[in-house]
């Protein structure tokens, strides 16, 4: 977990983040072991914008791997900064129902929730199938 935090300290501090001054930097671990990193890159179209965690998820996909054992998110903030309702979705199309969130403050404050604490009710690829 502390090489997960160290990660995501060290990518936050290259996060793109004129707009909102907000940092935020994503570590994620596959179940093979594979650490992804991400940060978040905003844009003057402020729409375009991306997470940290989705920057993780896709440097993990590029990478090859498709399997998220936990996450570990880390911004300057004054509690743990959960992640967003579009990344919550985005990290369950990789990850178990028990995988690993971890929220957490530059400061060292920590908040680790599972997945299906974060995105109960989460839409599965099993509600498209009619029988
Ligand atoms: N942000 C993330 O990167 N991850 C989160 O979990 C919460 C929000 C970013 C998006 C935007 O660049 C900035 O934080 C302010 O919302």
């Amino acid at each position: 977990m502390d090489d997960l935090r160290q990660a995501a300290l060290a990518v936050r501090e290259r996060a793109h983040a004129p707009y909102s001054n907000f940092k935020v930097g994503a570590a994620l671990r596959t179940v093979t072991g594979h650490v992804a990193i991400g940060c978040n890159v905003e844009n003057v179209a402020y729409p375009e914008g991306t997470c940290a965690e989705a920057g993780a998820i896709a440097a993990m996909v590029a990478a090859g791997e498709t399997g998220i054992a936990e996450v570990y998110v880390v911004a300057d903030a004054p509690d743990p900064v959960p992640p967003c309702g579009g990344c919550r979705q985005k990290i369950a199309e990789f990850a178990a129902r028990d995988a690993r969130i971890t929220m957490a403050t530059v400061d060292g404050a920590e908040r680790s929730v599972t997945l299906a604490e974060l995105l109960p009710g989460a839409f599965g690829a099993d509600h498209m199938e009619r029988t």
